[in-house]
């Protein structure tokens, strides 16, 4: 039917949807509207490999999904739906289970630090967590995948199972490869800004959420840590005002360095209103139409639920196609 290559990506319901998350995923999405097949996932069961309030969770699920559709993945071009409502990811991840090496995901940076800060619950889920995400996107053969620098790694690690699949069974599996957006794909805490900005921060002031309102957004801006040496400049060693750099660049598609020529000489005082009017100037429009949808409850049901239906169309195809390959009996 279309010749477009696809896309898939997925974020996770815990914490809140960041700036980061915008800056480092979102918005590489919403260019590839067009140009791709795209397909974009709440990934609700990733999230569960640290326990969750089921309350809280529903909530945050549903937050989530409208956020996407708040800020501009349109489910006219974008297949949007919620990963539990697909039961193919979990039936692949199994399968893929039985070609990935203990060794590679003990290797995985993110497992490494999960397993650290959740030290009483260390559990398998946690450990074989990339291997769900390999299933994600090798489901829907997608050739690109729209990550944040931090999930790099784990683009790379599903690459080398589909490679592995692939040559015992043939060509099953697209290889994807990762698309890391130039500016912005390390967006920094603002209260420690040599670690990433993280939705489950416990401190709301290292954060923006995409819902957060301006005075709010100022605030937290306006108390960004800094230096001291009172210079606006991108280089090393500048680890606030970089980051502040980074984020104003991608608002107003400049790149950090020529962000910094046009703050040459002024004040940090300055510096930062201006980062904050132009974070509030674009996330504007995402809480206004968020507000909107939440008064359309029947209306983001029948984007979800439109959604899995076209994208288990899909994953059962690559399913099928899995067991033959493996010598299961057909269905
Ligand atoms: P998650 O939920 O932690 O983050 C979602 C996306 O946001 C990016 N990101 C950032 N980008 C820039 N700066 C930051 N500070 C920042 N923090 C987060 C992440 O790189 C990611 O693109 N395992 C994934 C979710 C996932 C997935 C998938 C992604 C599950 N299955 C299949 C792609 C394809 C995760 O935990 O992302």
């Amino acid at each position: 039917m279309e010749n477009k290559k696809r896309a898939f990506s997925g974020i996770q319901p815990t914490g809140c949807l960041t700036l980061g998350n915008y800056v480092g995923a979102v918005k590489s999405w919403l260019n590839m509207q067009e140009e791709f097949d795209c397909i974009f996932s709440v990934v609700d069961m990733h999230s569960i490999t640290v326990r969750q309030d089921p309350a809280a969770l529903r909530k945050r699920c549903m937050e989530f999904f409208c956020e996407y559709i708040a800020c501009g993945l349109d489910p006219e071009k974008s297949i949007l739906f919620f990963q539990s409502h697909v039961s193919q990811h979990a039936e692949l991840a199994w399968i893929l289970n039985c070609f990935t090496y203990m060794g590679e995901l003990s290797r995985m940076t993110q497992f490494k630090e999960k397993s650290a800060r959740h030290a009483d619950n260390i559990n398998a889920g946690l450990f074989t967590y990339p291997v769900l995400m390999a299933a994600d996107i090798l489901l829907y053969g997608a050739e690109i995948v729209p990550v944040g620098h931090d999930q790099k790694q784990h683009v790379e690690l599903t690459r080398d199972i589909a490679e592995r699949f692939n040559g015992v069974y043939g060509d099953v599996f697209v290889v994807p490869e990762p698309y890391i957006p130039p500016v912005g794909a390390r967006i920094k805490s603002l209260q420690e800004p040599e670690k990433k900005m993280s939705k489950s921060d416990p401190n709301p002031n290292g954060y923006i959420w995409v819902l957060d309102e301006p005075d709010v957004i100022m605030k937290k801006i306006k108390r960004a840590v800094t230096d001291s040496d009172g210079e606006i400049a991108y280089r090393e060693g500048k680890d606030g005002i970089n980051n502040l750099l980074a984020i104003y660049g991608a608002m107003t598609d400049k790149t950090p360095q020529d962000a910094a020529k046009e703050f040459e000489g002024l004040g940090y005082g300055v510096f930062k209103e201006r980062v904050g009017e132009a974070v509030a100037e674009t996330l504007a429009p995402i809480r206004d139409k968020y507000n909107d949808l939440l008064k359309n409850k029947d209306y983001v049901e029948s984007v979800y639920k439109n959604g899995a239906q076209k994208a288990s169309a899909i994953a059962y195809k690559t399913l099928r196609k899995v067991h033959k390959k493996l010598g299961f009996i057909q269905r």
